[in-house]
């Protein structure tokens, strides 16, 4: 990890916890919160890839609320939690550790940025809702090149903006897919492995793999 001008973040997942939305309604929705909120996710990822290779782009609030009917009626969630699922879905959590991390990372000298399938407006509610404004040079919204991740086109966005290569750049994911979609095209990926799950064979193995942000600290 040498010459590294940039450090880059995927959102979903990754900062923020895309369960968390679910896990406030658990009283509500009962057991089967944590399979739903599995199966939300999911979804709303195959129907960004579908989208992309359809050439049928509608932007990521709109896949996320067609994902979110879909699952509602496949595990027979009562209509009436729509609304609050949706709403909360705009304010997600930070994983614990990441406001101290991202913190610290602002006191060094990299371009720290957002490259995330969300858009502008989505990114901007959440980095605000969790009083990080001050943290981010950059929100890269793949709403600039109306395809998702992993198009090699999302992953030019900084480079361009930038004017560095792209082994310049270190990038974090917590999706196993963006780790290799970001590392086959040429980013030094990091690998954000929460859940000691197994990565995927797609071409490229991680650089390192961290169970959370703060070991960031420690490669850097
Ligand atoms: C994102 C999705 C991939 O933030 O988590 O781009």
């Amino acid at each position: 990890m040498k010459n590294i001008k940039a450090i880059i973040f995927d959102a979903y997942g990754t900062l923020f916890d895309v369960n968390s939305a679910a896990e406030k309604c658990k009283d509500k929705i009962g057991d089967k919160w944590e399979g739903f909120a599995n199966y939300w996710r999911t979804t709303q990822l195959e129907y960004t890839w579908l989208r992309s290779l359809m050439k049928r782009h509608k932007d990521f609030w709109q896949v996320t609320e067609e994902s979110l009917d879909k699952s509602m009626k496949t595990y027979e969630i009562n209509s009436s939690m729509r609304n609050e699922l949706l709403d909360l879905y705009k304010i997600l959590s930070t994983f614990k550790e990441v406001p101290e991390v991202l913190k610290s990372l602002k006191e060094k000298n990299f371009k720290l940025a957002i490259l995330s399938n969300g858009t502008p407006a989505l990114l901007n509610e959440l980095v605000k809702s969790n009083n990080l404004e001050n943290i981010f040079d950059d929100i890269f919204s793949i709403e600039e090149v109306g395809v998702y991740k992993p198009d090699s086109k999302v992953y030019d966005i900084p480079v361009k903006k930038y004017q560095i290569q792209r082994n310049e750049i270190t990038f974090l994911s917590a999706n196993t897919w963006d780790v290799s979609g970001g590392g086959n095209y040429g980013y030094n990926s990091i690998w954000v492995n929460r859940n000691s799950n197994t990565f995927d064979n797609l071409d490229y193995l991680p650089k390192h793999q961290i169970e959370d942000l703060s070991k960031l600290l420690d490669i850097i």
